[in-house]
C-alpha cells in the first residue's frame, strides 16, 4: 500500500485493507452498541441499517470515484472538478472534521490502550467494572498520558508515510479481532439472562424511537463507514483505472456493518445477564466486555489483553486515515514537507483533545450541547451534524453540479463484476439521500 507521493496501492486487496482499516474501529465496537443502547434497541438498529444502504453506500462510491477522477485530497479534489467555484469549501469543512473526531477520537483509544494493562484489576474476583472504569477516566493525568500515547504512535506512523507494514499487520489482526468477538459473543449469549438483552437489541420496538435517536442513526453511519469528510475522496485518489469501486464499496460497508453487528451482538445479551444499563452511555463496552471476561474465568485474563490490543490496532487504522486527511491537504496544497504537516497536525490534535478528557473528571460540570458534557459535544457537532452536512452538499455536488453521467462513467471504469453504478445510483444520490438527510435534519430541530 502506498500513500506517500502521489502513488497507487499496490495491490486491489491493500485497498480494501486500508480503507475497512479506516471503516472499522472505535466506531463498531465502542460507539455503536453505546448509540444502539441509548437510543431503543433495536428499531435504532434498522433505522443505521436502512441509512448504510439508501445514504451511505451510494456516498461511499461517490467519494472513491471523486478521489479517483481528481487524483486530489479533500479539498484540492473539488478544485479540479469544479474550478473556480466555492465547492472546495466542502472539502475544508471535512478537515475540519477530521480534527474535531479525530481530537475525542484518541481520548477514547486512549482507554483502549490503558485497558491492556487493566486486566489484573477487572479479573479480580468481585471487581465491580462500572467503578473501574469511571475510576479510569475521571482522573486528570492518566487519560492524558494514554491520549499522549495514542496520538504519538498515530503520528509515527503517519509521518513514515503509511505504507510500511500497517497493511501487513491489519491483514493478520483484524480477523484475529473478528474471531475474539465470535468466542465473546458465545460467552455472552450463554450467561443466563442473556435473552432480554437479544431480544432489545433484535426486537424492534419503534415506540422507543425517538427524532434525536434518527439523527443519531444518520450520525452514526457516516461516522462508521469514514463518509462525509473526504477520507474515502483521499483514499479513492491513490486508486488505479483498473480497480473497481462498486465492488469495493460493497466490502467496506459490508465488513464494517457486520463487525458493527458483532459487537452489539456481543455487548447487550452481557448487559442484561449482569443487570447493567443498556443505556450507561460511552463507558457501555469499557465496562460490559472486561464483565465478561471476568465469568470466563483464568483464560478471559488472556482474552482481554488480547481484545483491548486488537480494539487499539483498530482505532490506530482508523485513526490514521483521520490524520492523513488532515496532513494530506496540507501537504498537497500548502506544499509543506510530510513530516512537518504530521508533527503539526498532530501535536494541535492532542492539545485539542485535553478538553474532551477533562471533561469528564475535574470538568464535568462544563455542559455544552443540551447537557452533554465536551466529548460528547463535539462527537454530536462531527457525527450528527458536518459528517451529514458533508455527504448531503456531495449528493448535490454529483447530482445536480458534477453530473451523475460523469460520476457513472467515472466509477464503471475497472467495474468487473455484477455490480455497477448505473439507474439506481443515480435516483439515490440525487434523490433519496440528499431528502433523506434534509428530512433528518428538520425532524431533528423540531421543524415537523
Ligand atoms: N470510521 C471510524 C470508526 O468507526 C472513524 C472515522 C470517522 C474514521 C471518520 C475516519 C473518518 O472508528
Amino acid at each position: 500500500m502506498e500513500i506517500k507521493g502521489r502513488g497507487n496501492w499496490g495491490s486491489q486487496f491493500g485497498f480494501i485493507a486500508a480503507a475497512a482499516g479506516s471503516a472499522v474501529g472505535l466506531g463498531n465496537i465502542w460507539k455503536f452498541p453505546y448509540m444502539t443502547g441509548r437510543y431503543g434497541g433495536a428499531a435504532f438498529v434498522l433505522v443505521y441499517l436502512l441509512f448504510v444502504l439508501l445514504i451511505c453506500i451510494p456516498i461511499m462510491n461517490s467519494e472513491l470515484l471523486v478521489g479517483r477522477k481528481s487524483q486530489k485530497n479533500a479539498v484540492g479534489a473539488f478544485k479540479v472538478l469544479a474550478p473556480g467555484s466555492p465547492w472546495f469549501i466542502v472539502g475544508v469543512m471535512g478537515i475540519l472534521a477530521g480534527f474535531i473526531i479525530l481530537s475525542y477520537y484518541s481520548v477514547i483509544a486512549g482507554w483502549a490502550v490503558a485497558f491492556i494493562f487493566k486486566s489484573g484489576a477487572y479479573m479480580a474476583a468481585g471487581a465491580d467494572h462500572a467503578n473501574i472504569f469511571v475510576g479510569s477516566i475521571t482522573s486528570s493525568v492518566a487519560p492524558l498520558i494514554w491520549h499522549a500515547i495514542f496520538m504519538f504512535m498515530c503520528i509515527g506512523i503517519v509521518a513514515a508515510g503509511i505504507e510500511k507494514g500497517i497493511e501487513k499487520y491489519s491483514k493478520i489482526l483484524m480477523p484475529l479481532l473478528v474471531l475474539i468477538m465470535l468466542v465473546l459473543i458465545i460467552r455472552s449469549v450463554t450467561l443466563s439472562g442473556a435473552g432480554a438483552g437479544l431480544s432489545f437489541y433484535l426486537k424492534p420496538d419503534f415506540s422507543k424511537l425517538t427524532a434525536e435517536g434518527v439523527l443519531a442513526a444518520l450520525g452514526q453511519a457516516f461516522f462508521s463507514l469514514s463518509l462525509g469528510m473526504g477520507c474515502m475522496i483521499t483514499y479513492g485518489s491513490y486508486l488505479k483505472k483498473d480497480q473497481d469501486i462498486p465492488a469495493n464499496s460493497y466490502w467496506i460497508a459490508g465488513t464494517d456493518t457486520g463487525i458493527a453487528l458483532l459487537a452489539g451482538l456481543a455487548i447487550f445479551p452481557a448487559v442484561f445477564a449482569f443487570g447493567l444499563e443498556p443505556g450507561a452511555g460511552p463507558g457501555l463496552t469499557f465496562i460490559t466486555v472486561p464483565a465478561v471476561f471476568a465469568a470466563m474465568g483464568p483464560v478471559g485474563h488472556f482474552f482481554g489483553i488480547l481484545f483491548f490490543f486488537l480494539l487499539t490496532i483498530a482505532a490506530l487504522t482508523s485513526a490514521i486515515s483521520l490524520l492523513e486527511v488532515v496532513s494530506a491537504y496540507f501537504i498537497d496544497e500548502s506544499k509543506w514537507d510530510r513530516k512537518k504537516a504530521v508533527w503539526i497536525m498532530g501535536i494541535i490534535i492532542f492539545l485539542l483533545g485535553i478538553p474532551s478528557s477533562l471533561g469528564l473528571g475535574i470538568w464535568s460540570g462544563v455542559k455544552i450541547l443540551g447537557g452533554r458534557d465536551i466529548l460528547d459535544s463535539l462527537d454530536f457537532i462531527a457525527s450528527n451534524i458536518l459528517l451529514p452536512l458533508g455527504g448531503f452538499l456531495l449528493c448535490i455536488f454529483i447530482g445536480w453540479y458534477w453530473g451523475t453521467d460523469k460520476a457513472i462513467e467515472e466509477g464503471n471504469t475497472g467495474a468487473k463484476g455484477a455490480i455497477t453504478l448505473g439507474g439506481g445510483y443515480r435516483f439515490l444520490i440525487k434523490y433519496v439521500a440528499p431528502v433523506a438527510i434534509f428530512i433528518v435534519f428538520l425532524k431533528s430541530i423540531g421543524v415537523f
